[in-house]
């Protein structure tokens, strides 16, 4: 299956700056050599702990951040992607040169990613301060239209009640600025906004996890019709593990920069693999009070990603680590039908 979206080997290093020349003394390894496809139509969460790099894999994929090496593909034929891979085999330098200058992401700049843009787009967690407040909605939703040139200004403003109307807003809304709107009402205006450019691709940063449960339900329901209807693509971030279970196709469970698991929600839910998957479910809170709470709660904090510990990232955490997981770091290893775990000890 050729993917939407594609990483290879991703990195995103921030420098850790110090004196008065602001010299690297270190880096903040938030993206640590990620390869991850995102299938067509699929959508595909990504969970884990706060700080583990889960906005800026996002971000970085959008190249909204800049990526410190590795590759990003977007809606890359399939014949390209065997072209690449010949190339890297047989180490042709030049062959390379000129397919990751018209195909990667990573090598894009200027004119050749602002066309990308309209493709892929991001919905913030936060819908208080990703609206400007003193714009009013109709500029908010239109904007992204101006920035691409597409259309005049009468059909913008058509555009934009239309957009307002596929969000369940009333179009008579545009004259109203962002303050005027609930956090539920605000998130749905930046869905219009993001769908303004008709992208194949969206991100979403923890879009719900700002607002109440039966608000972020109904933008749930939202999201999954929006879905259906355009053939849409989602990248959707979230800490909330049963929010994923409950929505997404597929799951990539992040730990400190890497995905240690991915796999049908149903499976990684039932029978996590990696210990820290397993960690993680059993350490969320259950909604109902009836049901009796195994908790667990993970040992020790989580480790910097400036000063990641050696071989399996997990280890100081991990009741099952041996000698093997200090020094050697476990690849992310096909275990059944999509199915991935990156552990030297997987559970099951
Ligand atoms: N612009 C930045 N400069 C330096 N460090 C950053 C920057 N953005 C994020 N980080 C660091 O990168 C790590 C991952 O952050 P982030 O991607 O926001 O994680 P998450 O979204 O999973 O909470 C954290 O340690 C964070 O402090
Ligand atoms: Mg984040």
């Amino acid at each position: 299956m050729t993917p939407l979206v594609r990483t290879k080997n991703l990195k995103t290093y921030f420098p850790i700056l110090q004196g008065i020349i602001r010299r690297p003394v270190g880096y903040v390894k938030a993206v640590d050599d990620i390869s991850l496809d995102v299938q067509h139509g699929q959508w595909l969460g990504l969970v884990g702990e706060s700080g583990c790099g889960k906005t800026t894999l996002g971000k970085t994929i959008l190249r909204l951040i800049e990526p410190t090496s590795g590759h990003i593909y977007f809606d890359t034929p399939s014949e390209i992607f065997q072209q690449i891979e010949s190339a890297e085999n047989e180490n042709n330098q030049e062959t390379l040169e000129t397919l990751y200058d018209t195909y990667d992401l990573a090598t894009f700049s200027g004119g050749k990613l602002k066309v990308l843009r309209k493709d892929m787009q991001l919905v913030h967690q936060d819908p208080f301060s990703s609206l400007n407040p003193r714009m009013k909605i109709k500029d908010i939703v239109s904007e992204p239209m101006i920035v691409h040139n597409s259309t005049s200004g009468d059909e913008r403003l058509k555009r934009a009640a239309e957009l307002m109307n596929l969000v369940g807003l009333s179009e008579k809304n545009l004259s109203r600025y962002p303050h005027q709107f609930s956090g539920g009402q605000r998130q749905r205006i930046a869905i219009a906004r993001a769908l303004a450019t008709t992208p194949k691709f969206i991100v979403f940063d923890e879009p719900t996890s700002a607002l109440d449960v039966s608000v972020q339900a109904q933008i749930l329901i939202l999201l999954k019709e929006l879905k259906q209807k355009f053939n849409l693509t989602y990248l959707y971030i979230t800490h909330a593990l049963t929010v994923a279970e409950s929505v997404c196709d597929s799951i990539a469970v992040m730990y400190l920069g890497k995905i240690v698991e991915y796999g049908d929600p149903s499976v990684i839910f039932k029978e996590p693999m990696h210990p820290y998957t397993q960690a993680l479910i059993l350490s969320t809170p259950i909604p109902d009070p009836q049901q009796k709470r195994v908790r667990l709660v993970l040992p020790g904090e989580v480790p910097s990603p400036s000063n990641p510990p050696p071989g399996c990232r997990f280890h100081p955490r991990c009741s099952r680590a041996t000698d093997v997981c200090a020094t050697t770091e476990p690849p992310l290893k096909q275990r059944g039908q999509n199915r991935k775990v990156a552990c030297w000890h997987p559970l099951v």
